[in-house]
């Protein structure tokens, strides 16, 4: 273990940030066509590719990265299907992404000829690690980089005004990156583009590799914020991966620190252990009563999607989407529910405080048969559930207590879960026999 340093903290005399909370949405930037496909084992299909951008354009992103057009003919391709097949709405802004070198910007502009608008998303790694092991260049030799892409993409958007172009720079692997310099060449990257608070470029700061707590992190976006110029004319966006499990949390605490702007993929796929999960950050806000601006109402078509396009699985137990987050097999647990749904029946305006469920399934387009499951754990409360909830019966107490003896020792008998239908039948035969 002692080959891996600690990560030094950023030198703060006061913070802001944890004393904060996210009041709004961040401006939500989807990469699951880039990033998230950059990842997978196949790629997508261009079918595939448009199932999921038509899903994005219904959840209700506003600026999806599509591609990457100068790396691969097939992101090529689909920017111009998007652009000359009309597919893109009028309040979405496509965005894609492209290396700091002539070669390349001069491609990616091509592929967005004619388009209304789009951002341009250029980028060069500036990490200690990525200048002096993979490019061999001094500080001054990467922001000469970056200040040249910088200006090849303002020169090549001037060649296309017909469109409305916004500017974005990444320095790459930003996390090992030393703060002052760091801003060093993102000041250098906007003293090009000249923005202004009316016609703002978005300055990205990933943690390509996530490298540190979240509160690291977050100081050092508070303090990027507090060093950077222009800031009233950058939005400023983060973009997180999930190497150390923590991705989610590193955008909440960055938002916090001053962030404006999410970038991220649908259940976090992405390079590595994946980017930032919007799901998961957005329904966090949800649960907060802080409206995510995205439609998150339909979740099993969501998944659904996200499975045939990712070919990935989409874990049971992954927040607030997965197939068992919402279920209780436990008796304690169960009975709990059933109690305080039970004080809702009726006044469904009441706030939400229902034990054991942070959030109302239904707003997710789940039904209250997946939350009260049986099997040999369960005991009277959630067989009493499901009694009254699918077949109708209030059972008192002393029949509760019965009853559920005998759904117990049939579950144990059978070594797995016990439908309703099952209950039902056990019911009848154990006090209805005809
Ligand atoms: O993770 C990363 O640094 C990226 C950049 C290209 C923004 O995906
Ligand atoms: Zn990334």
């Amino acid at each position: 273990h002692r080959r891996y340093p600690t990560f030094a903290p950023v030198p703060m005399t006061s913070r802001r940030w944890p004393d904060r909370q996210i009041r709004r949405a961040p401006n939500w930037c989807s990469v699951d066509l880039r990033d998230g496909n950059q990842a997978l084992i196949e790629p997508m299909t261009a079918a595939q590719k448009l199932r999921m951008w038509e899903l994005l354009v219904k959840l209700g992103f506003k600026e999806i990265e599509v591609g990457f057009p100068s790396a691969s003919g097939h992101d090529f391709a689909f920017v111009r299907n998007l652009i000359e097949n009309k597919r893109i709405p009028a309040d979405v802004t496509i965005q894609v992404l492209t290396q700091a070198r002539e070669e390349l910007i001069a491609r990616t502009f091509e592929s967005l000829e004619g388009v209304p608008r789009a951002i341009v998303h250029v980028y060069n790694s500036t990490s200690t690690v990525q200048r002096e092991q993979v490019f061999g260049l001094d500080r001054e030799g990467i922001k000469a980089i970056a200040e040249n892409g910088a200006r090849l993409v303002k020169d090549y958007a001037g060649r296309y005004p017909n469109t409305d172009w916004t500017f974005e720079y990444s320095p790459e692997s930003f996390t090992g990156t030393e703060l002052d310099y760091a801003v060093e060449v993102c000041d250098a990257v906007t003293s090009v583009w000249q923005p202004t608070p009316e016609k703002k470029c978005i300055i990205n700061l990933p943690a390509t590799v996530e490298m540190s707590t979240p509160n690291v992190y977050a100081d050092q976006i508070e303090w990027f914020c507090d060093h950077v110029a222009r800031r009233d004319s950058i939005v400023l966006s983060l973009h997180t991966h999930n190497d150390r499990g923590c991705a989610v949390a590193a955008a909440e605490l960055g938002v916090m620190a001053g962030a404006d702007r999410i970038e991220g993929t649908l259940m976090g796929n992405g390079e590595r252990t994946g980017n930032m999960d919007i799901i998961t950050m957005a329904m966090n806000l949800y649960s907060q009563g802080v409206d995510p601006e995205l439609n998150l109402a339909g979740m099993d078509e969501i998944i659904e999607t996200v499975k045939a396009c990712t070919q990935l699985p989409v874990h049971p137990r992954h927040p607030y989407a997965g197939e068992l987050v919402f279920t209780a097999f436990s008796g304690s647990h169960q009975d709990a529910i059933k109690k305080c749904l039970a004080r809702r029946e009726g006044d469904e305006t009441r706030p939400w405080e229902v034990a054991y469920l942070p959030i109302d399934p239904a707003d997710i387009g789940r039904s209250y048969q997946e939350v009260i499951r049986i099997n040999s754990q369960s005991g009277k409360g959630g067989v009493a559930y499901v009694m009254h909830a699918d077949h109708g019966y209030d059972m008192p107490r002393w029949l509760q207590i019965d009853f559920s003896a005998t759904v117990q020792a049939y579950a144990e008998d059978t070594e797995g879960e016990v439908g309703s239908e099952a209950i039902y039948s056990l019911f009848q035969e154990t006090y209805l026999p005809d």
